[in-house]
This record gives C-alpha cells, structure tokens and sequence, in this order.
C-alpha cells in the first residue's frame, strides 16, 4: 500500500493513523506534566549524585541518626558507629568511593525498573510519548523488547532487594528512639525518620510485583482467605502507588537532609524529649 495523506502508517507499524498536519490537537497544556516530571526526577538524581559523592556527614553520632542515603553502611570506609546489625562485611574504600554508591544501587535499581517510574520518565525524559494523542518523540518504537530496557523485567527481583531496604530503613527509624543523654528520647529526626519508613513501606508493598507475588496464581481466593486479605490491602496500596512514589521520594531527600544538617552541625535537632 502507498503512503498518502489520507493513509500514514503508525510509528509502531501497527496500523494506519489519520493524516493530521498539526503535530497533536490538544490545546490542553499537556506539556505541563512531563516537565515537572523532569524537574522533579532531575533534581532527585542531582541531589543523589552530590550525596554520593559527598562521603561525609551521614551519621549524627548523639542523636543515632543514620542518612538513609547511607544506610546500611557496610564497608569499612564508614565512619564509626554508623555501622549497625550486618557489620561491615565490605573491605575499606578507595576515597573516591563512597559507601552510599554500594548501597543506593538497591533502592536505585528498584525505582528506575517500577512501573510507575517507567512511565513517568519514558513521558519526560524520552518524549515517547509525552502524553497521549501527543507525538511520539522517536520515529521508530521496540518497546521493551530490546536491550537494554528489556532488562526491565529484572523489576521483581529487586522488589524482594527492596524488602531488605524498607527493613534496613525501620530499623534505622528506631534505633533513632535515642537520647542524647542515653536512654529513649525523640527529636523531630527521630519524627522524619519514621515517617519516611513507613512511605517507604507504602511505596514498596504497593509494587505491581508485590500484588502479583501476594495474589498472583491462585485460582480461588476463597481458599486462601490470609492471601485474599493481604492482596486486598496491597492493592489499596497500589491504586495510590504514584502518590507514593512521589511521598516516599521526597521523604527520603527529607530524612537525608535532615540528618546531614545535623550531623555537619548546620543546625541542631530538636528534641521533644532527653
Ligand atoms: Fe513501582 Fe514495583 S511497580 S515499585
């Protein structure tokens, strides 16, 4: 068949589509979506750079505050006593290598394979496309189906990775229950650390992964009435999973802000108690 006006064919091949000669018809600002999508990603990836970079100011020592960016600290690069229940199985660093480049691989790896992410940075980042009844910003599409994003598909496996994570991050949320004078006492850290586990626990058990894991594969759930209730709860979770996407996104840069500042003394925890 020749191509005419009338009759184009569709960047995927997949069939004919209306010859139109404005690139879309919405007038809508579509374009408002994507680019705070790409500011939003682009500030998390530059804030994360510079943090592991960084290697200094992770573990406020008084307060038992350890930056989620670095934690767990595993090597024997970390500074002491940030180190906690899996010890430092990792040999010494060379100094342009920091502790937080081993460990951000995990959390890393699990938000650029999410569903969620996948869709919002293959709009922004690769206009592919930036919205629906938009152009695509590629002449031609593949898909998943090529390498590299073909190793999408590694997604579950690091939804188990995450697992580890989000626990590693509660157990920092509560050892953060110290006082400066020894004992139990609670700063507004202490506050931020905990809030951040629990979005982090909400974005992670709302993973498409999770639910497919939890309910996944059963032919009655009427037989399997703890899996029916888990799965009815994880899939509350991940009819909001964009929402917490973003939440446990920016509680993370919150928690590890905030335990920079007071590890580096740019400012001081406020305590509720002790
Ligand atoms: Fe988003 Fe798994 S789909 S974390």
């Amino acid at each position: 068949m020749t191509t005419t006006p009338a009759r184009l064919r569709s960047a995927s091949g997949a069939g004919p589509r209306a010859a139109i000669s404005e690139k879309t018809l919405r007038t809508d600002r579509w374009w408002l979506q994507p680019l705070l999508v790409f500011l939003g990603l682009g500030a998390f990836v530059v804030y994360g750079l510079v943090r592991a970079i960084m290697n200094n100011y992770y573990w406020a020592d008084a307060e038992h505050y350890l930056a989620p960016f670095y934690s767990p600290c595993l090597t024997q690069s970390c500074v002491e006593g940030s180190s906690h229940f899996l010890g430092q199985p990792i040999p010494q660093l060379p100094s342009w290598i920091s502790p937080a480049m081993i460990i951000l691989v995990l959390p890393g790896g699990f938000r650029l394979t999410c569903y969620y992410y996948r869709k919002a940075y293959y709009r922004s980042f690769w206009l592919s496309p930036p919205a629906c009844a938009v152009p695509d910003g590629h002449k031609t599409y593949s898909g998943e189906t090529r390498f590299p994003l073909i190793f999408q598909n590694i997604h579950r496996y690091f939804f188990y990775a995450a697992i580890l994570v989000g626990s590693v991050l509660t157990y920092d949320a509560v050892i953060a229950w110290h006082g400066k004078d020894g004992g139990i006492g609670m700063g507004l850290g202490t506050l931020i650390l905990a809030v951040n586990a629990v979005l982090i626990w909400a974005y992670t058990l709302g993973c498409h992964s999770c639910r497919n894991i939890i309910g996944g594969r059963l032919k009655h759930f009427s037989k399997h009435p703890v899996r029916y209730r888990a799965w009815g709860f994880v899939s509350k979770l991940n009819a909001k999973h964009q929402q917490f996407a973003w939440a446990s996104l920016f509680s993370v840069i919150i928690a590890d802000a905030y335990v920079m500042a007071v590890s580096a003394g740019w400012i001081t925890d406020f305590r509720f108690f002790n």
